[in-house]
């Protein structure tokens, strides 16, 4: 008799400092927090015709959201969706070294199926598998590549990517409907910068951004 009560009081005790958390088909569960793209690599293009001149994309900070929708107890397909990430464009090199040769910002909706593992009810790991469509804009080149090209004015365009993305994080019960979650996406972006001199074509770069992109926050599940 005593045994029990224990138990009963330690289960109480556990229930209390971790509440369970299930999810199951038809829920929907919506995610969203501070979020950032962190490019992976640099163009290995050579720019300007030069051996070692490249271009690199810094970091962009923003903020993420994500819709799910659990078609089974543990698969869900996902929609990631995120406010504009801005990134500098920075030259690496002799010639275009310290460089800052532009911006841009871009958008980087992703389609991906999830599946949540059921290891414990205290803590939800996932993976995924998905499609990405990455869209830049505001392409902003610098008075200091205007300079360096000789030129009145300079453009910069980057063609839309096509690519496959891949995700895996978790979410821990902090409350009945509510979870912590944090969330890392490996993203295949590949894009073509154009950048012209005066309106005339100076160079097509082809830029591999594959960015992780990470995301902390709060989910709700309805
Ligand atoms: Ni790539």
């Amino acid at each position: 008799m005593k045994k029990l009560h224990l138990s009963v009081l330690a289960s109480a005790v556990l229930s209390a400092t971790a509440p369970a958390l299930a999810y199951e088909a038809g829920d929907v569960l919506i995610k969203f927090g501070p979020a950032m793209v962190a490019p992976e690599s640099d163009s290995q293009s050579k720019i300007l015709g030069l051996q070692g001149e490249v271009v690199e994309v810094d970091d962009g900070v923003g903020f993420g959201i994500s819709g799910t929708y659990m078609m089974t107890d543990a698969i869900g397909v996902e929609l990631l969706g995120a406010t504009p990430f801005e990134h500098d464009i920075d030259g690496l090199g002799t010639v275009l070294g310290g460089t800052r040769v532009g911006s841009t910002e871009h958008l980087p909706p992703t389609l991906l199926v999830n599946y949540y593992v059921p290891v414990s009810d205290v803590i939800k790991p996932y993976v995924g598998v998905g499609y990405n469509y990455t869209t830049f804009f505001n392409e902003e080149t610098t008075a200091e590549l205007d300079g360096l090209l000789g030129a009145d004015y300079t453009s910069l365009s980057l063609s839309d990517s096509h690519g496959v993305a891949y995700e895996i994080g978790f979410d821990i019960p902090l409350e009945d409907n509510l979870v912590f979650t944090a969330t890392a996406w490996n993203v295949d972006i590949d894009t073509t910068a154009t950048v012209k001199a005066n309106s005339n074509l100076v160079e097509k770069i082809d830029v591999e951004i594959d960015p992780w992109v990470y995301m902390v926050g709060l989910g709700m599940k309805f």
